[in-house]
């Protein structure tokens, strides 16, 4: 499944979700097929976005994000089996695939965080590495970023966790709980990332920050080194809440991916604590909470369309429901569950 502009939208796609207008009426159910004149019958009442499945879709298959983000892990397998050979890693072709992902982004940035959204596993450890890169440059975009400093914050994302290819796959992967000494081996994947990197000619300081520090906390509660709000670097902070997130919308092992407003709620019960307050706001605004104007399901079963955002809690926006304003915030057993349609512009 796949949002994609109603001016990328071709004929033979078919939608994986109803559309509905601004005001909450339905135009087309899901999985109806599209065709010219109901693309532009669509377009006409003011759809601009909407959501088709990527069977038989020539488009998403040859320039989606999907195969996009399956070729950079493709090219990333290059850079694995140097890593697993002992060789240092091909520092131009990580520029090559950061300054690549940094362009597709910046002009195409719901498909990439849609796709991160919901995806329900991730295969690889390289998989995990794009998902989030994706959700760090995305971030980079929301603080306006330079696009040199973005493409350093990619580059460092996309290698952040290359320690973990000296941990055993078996210690990685295991479903029972891990012993003292394995969960030790696993802490240490972040030094070890950060000595295979250090001596590389081409890495840069952000790359070697972010591989040290992603798991390190504000409150000195993280790891390897228990570093300390003060000395831990800004991209660091930003890869470590793309990090938290993604590893917490999947399944893993015995685990159950958590829903969206969780994870919000997770990551906005650390800000300030162990996560960067101002940075978890820009993420919970960008990535995970529910832009102004789109449809969204609520666990009531409601459909409303968000109308307002409150700023101290990004997760719970104000929703126009049944004529009515509701304030998330001040309602605590009501939540979003989906977003039906996202209206960008
Ligand atoms: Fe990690």
């Amino acid at each position: 499944m796949f949002s994609l502009s109603i001016d990328q939208v071709q004929s033979g796609m078919k939608l994986a979700k109803p559309v509905f207008n601004l005001t909450g009426t339905l135009l087309l159910d899901k999985a109806n097929v599209l065709d010219d004149r109901t693309i532009s019958a669509l377009r006409n009442a003011g759809a601009k976005r909407i959501w088709v499945t990527d069977e038989g879709s020539k488009f998403l298959k040859e320039q989606g994000p999907q195969k996009f983000f399956q070729n950079i892990v493709t090219d990333l397998e290059a850079v694995r089996e140097r890593v697993i050979l002992g060789r240092p890693i091909d520092v131009k072709s990580v520029n090559e695939i950061s300054e690549e992902l940094v362009e597709q982004i910046i002009v195409n940035e719901l498909p990439f965080a849609e796709m991160v959204r919901m995806k329900a596993s991730e295969n690889s450890i390289l998989e995990h590495m794009v998902d989030v890169a994706i959700l760090s440059i995305i971030i980079g975009k929301a603080l306006e970023l330079e696009k040199l400093d973005m493409r350093y914050l990619c580059f460092g994302a996309l290698v952040h966790d290359i320690g973990q290819l000296l941990v055993p796959k078996e210690i990685l992967n295991k479903t029972t709980p891990l012993t003292n000494s394995e969960l030790k081996l696993i802490r240490k994947h972040p030094q070890f990332g950060y000595d295979m990197l250090k001596n590389v000619d081409g890495v840069n300081r952000h790359a070697l920050k972010i591989t040290l520090q992603h798991h390190e906390r504000l409150d000195g509660s993280g790891y390897p080194n228990g570093t300390k709000a003060k000395d831990i670097a800004h991209f660091s902070r930003i890869v470590a809440i793309a990090d938290i997130y993604t590893a917490i919308i999947r399944e893993k092992g015995y685990r159950k991916r958590m829903q969206i407003h969780e994870a919000g709620e997770l990551l906005w019960a650390q800000a300030g604590i162990g996560l960067d307050r101002g940075l978890t706001s820009a993420f919970l605004s960008s990535v995970v909470a529910f832009p102004l104007r789109s449809t969204v399901k609520l666990n009531n079963g409601q459909v409303g369309r968000v109308i307002a955002q409150n700023g101290d809690f990004p997760v719970r926006p104000v929703i126009f429901v049944d004529g009515e304003m509701v304030d998330l915030a001040e309602n605590p057993t009501i939540f979003i569950t989906e977003v039906i349609a996202y209206e960008t512009d």
